[in-house]
């Protein structure tokens, strides 16, 4: 016998102690994308605020089922707890907990947060069907937690998340009780059959740290929507899918799409939970383009099929903006709205010297005026989803964005489990920003080393994506054959965008070879180079020589950019990167646990050399 089931045969097997795997249960409620209800529009009520919060050094919370709440004895004498929840310090959620306490700025194991909250139900709605009481339904949502997210509600599991940078939700209709207490345990552990896995060049921020609300929804509901043009080059016609949750009770039902401004107010017929219409536009519509950001407002809204002519029944409604735009590939050509265009942009990581991975409307906005102080219309939104307001402020703001899983570096392909994760937050991102006219470039992936194993594990993502989108380019940002001196990459295949990361003049300092590159490939698709670069310390001096100088980077640039642009298919930059980022994996004198190439320092106002010369460089191709 295995010595897991020797130890639960003997009479002294204490399950907290002695069962190694004790997320098992955990593991079997799982909240993926099938689930994940759309947001948009809905009336949310948020969680933010403080929780009482301990980092749970061994993972105890999970261990010994804390959740529970065993207080007292079978004979209801007190038990002696190992946890407090109404004695623990307060947290911020959002926040990430490495930036709360000096002690826990490294600090990558479980946390467990705890608030109480009251619930009233507000909709009671009585069918006409005998009379029978139609409950409103209630989710608890997270836009984002990393890693492993278990959640709690009144003694019982109710959902766990896998993925640091995706939306989640569960249903908690059935657990809610007038006065609730939520438990949730966030683990933060570094893993290789993760996504990203244990090895990467950013810093691992742990917790809840984007927001927290509850959603409540009728007992039918509008599940999520995804409207576009159909890409065919006429502008013409709309594709619109839509999926309703039908309520436990089948009734007849159908949706209404209405687009005030483009006269469309029809009904869409809903089987089996999904409907779908190719919509013909009797005039072009004002087309979304970074110099011209026009949003259409939409209504969508679940009605009740009436008997004959009498009222139909509205069982729920949403409303969004939506930017109409076409973007594809034609032979080198990234084309929008028809029209060839240069991706004019840089690189970002979701890093802030004070939030870490959280992020705010003032943040996200003051990226954009760095972006403009660039002459530049696009971002990389680099190595993993950013939070979903980025996609929406660059839906107003005019910012075309490639938005990114973070199958990064050594991901283990073989893994049907990583696999599966990987799969899965590409969903999430997939359907929670598709509506967004801003995102132009679905990402599976960066540096991989290209082996059987990749090729298949990033083949399948590309055509995941396809399939749950097929209106966006799919890209990665495959390497250099360093031995050919080519851009070879059997991934390309799979892609309609090659991106590219390139380091000649910092890893490899001959920038000769840059040119040999590019002279040597001839690739059929357009290739934008999505990162290029060279660590600079702000403010430190020296000649072009001198590695960590200002003068270095700018140098760089400028020799960057004098190749590059004598290369017609390259169709779009986004050198690496636009702020120094926290990077525990760079521990010399100028870098001190950053990774300097920003364009900008950490304190996201002290602009390098190197900035003003990428602004000369796009102001003059603009
Ligand atoms: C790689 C990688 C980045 C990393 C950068 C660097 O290309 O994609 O995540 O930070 O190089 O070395 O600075």
């Amino acid at each position: 016998m295995t010595d897991k089931i020797m130890i639960e045969k003997t009479e002294n097997f204490l399950e907290d102690i002695h069962r190694r795997n004790y997320e098992d249960p955990f593991l079997q409620r799982k909240c993926e994308w099938s689930s994940w209800i759309d947001p948009t529009s809905r009336a949310t009520e948020s969680l933010n605020g403080k929780w009482n919060f301990a980092p749970d050094w061994y993972d105890t919370c999970r261990r010994a089922a804390w959740y529970k709440e065993r207080t007292k004895d079978p004979e209801g004498r007190p038990l002696p707890l190992d946890f407090d929840w109404e004695n623990w310090e307060g947290i911020p959620v959002p926040s990430c907990w490495n930036l709360w306490k000096p002690e826990l700025l490294y600090f990558e194991g479980a946390g467990v947060y705890t608030r109480t909250f009251r619930y009233r139900p507000l909709l009671e709605k009585r069918t006409q069907e005998a009379g029978t009481l139609e409950l409103e339904r209630v989710f608890l949502y997270f836009e984002g937690a990393n890693y492993r997210t278990s959640v709690f509600l009144n003694g019982t599991h109710v959902g766990t998340h896998d993925g640091g940078s995706t939306p989640f939700s569960m249903e908690i209709t059935d657990t809610l009780r007038e006065e609730n207490r939520v438990i949730v345990s966030v683990e933060a552990y570094r893993r290789p059959e993760r996504v990203p896995m244990d090895n990467t060049d950013w810093f691992n921020y742990g917790g809840i740290y984007r927001d927290v609300y509850l959603l409540r929804l009728p007992s039918r509901f509008i599940q999520r929507w995804f409207l576009r043009l159909k890409g065919d080059g006429s502008f013409s016609t709309l594709l619109f899918d839509v999926e309703v949750d039908k309520g436990k009770e089948p009734i007849p039902l159908f949706v209404r799409l209405r687009i005030p401004l483009l006269g469309i107010d029809i009904p869409v017929e809903v089987q089996g939970g999904k409907g779908s219409a190719s919509i013909p536009l009797r005039k072009e519509p004002e087309l979304w383009a970074p110099e011209h950001p026009f949003l259409y407002p939409i209504e969508i809204l679940l009605e009740e099929k009436g008997i004959g002519r009498e009222q139909t029944r509205v069982w729920d409604r949403v409303e969004d903006r939506i930017g109409l735009r076409e973007i594809r590939v034609e032979g080198r050509e990234i084309l929008l709205n028809g029209n060839p265009v240069f991706l004019k942009g840089v690189s970002l990581h979701e890093d802030h010297i004070k939030l870490g991975k959280t992020t705010n409307p003032e943040i996200l906005r003051s990226t954009i005026r760095h972006l403009k102080e660039l002459h530049g219309n696009y971002l990389r939104l680099a190595h993993y989803p950013h939070d979903s307001r980025f996609a929406r402020t660059a839906d107003e703001e005019g910012v075309l964005l490639w938005e990114e899983i973070p199958v990064y570096w050594a991901i283990d392909f073989a893994n049907p489990v990583t696999y599966r994760d990987a799969e899965n937050q590409l969903s999430e991102l997939i359907l929670r920003d598709r509506n967004r006219a801003s995102v132009i470039i679905w990402s599976v992936g960066n540096e991989n080393a290209d082996t059987d194993a990749r090729l298949s594990f990033m083949g399948r993502l590309s055509k995941k994506a396809r399939e749950l989108d097929g209106s966006r380019p799919v890209s990665a940002a495959c390497l250099v054959n360093h031995v050919k001196l080519s851009i070879e990459d059997r991934l390309a295949e799979e892609l309609d965008i090659i991106g590219l990361n390139e380091y000649y003049g910092w890893y490899d300092p001959d920038l000769t070879k840059l040119r040999q590159l590019l002279d040597n490939s001839n690739p059929s698709k357009p290739v934008v180079i999505c990162e290029f670069g060279g660590d600079a310390r702000a403010g430190q001096g020296g000649t072009v020589e001198d590695l960590f100088s200002e003068e270095r980077q700018a140098w760089i640039y400028r020799e960057q950019l004098s190749i590059l642009k004598s290369f017609p298919y390259i169709k779009g930059l986004s050198p690496w990167i636009l702020y120094d980022f926290r990077c525990p994996r760079r521990l010399n004198r100028y870098q001190e646990h950053f990774n300097r190439k920003g364009l900008i320092d950490s304190d996201r106002s002290t602009k390098k050399q190197a900035f003003a010369v990428l602004a000369e460089f796009y102001r003059s191709i603009s």
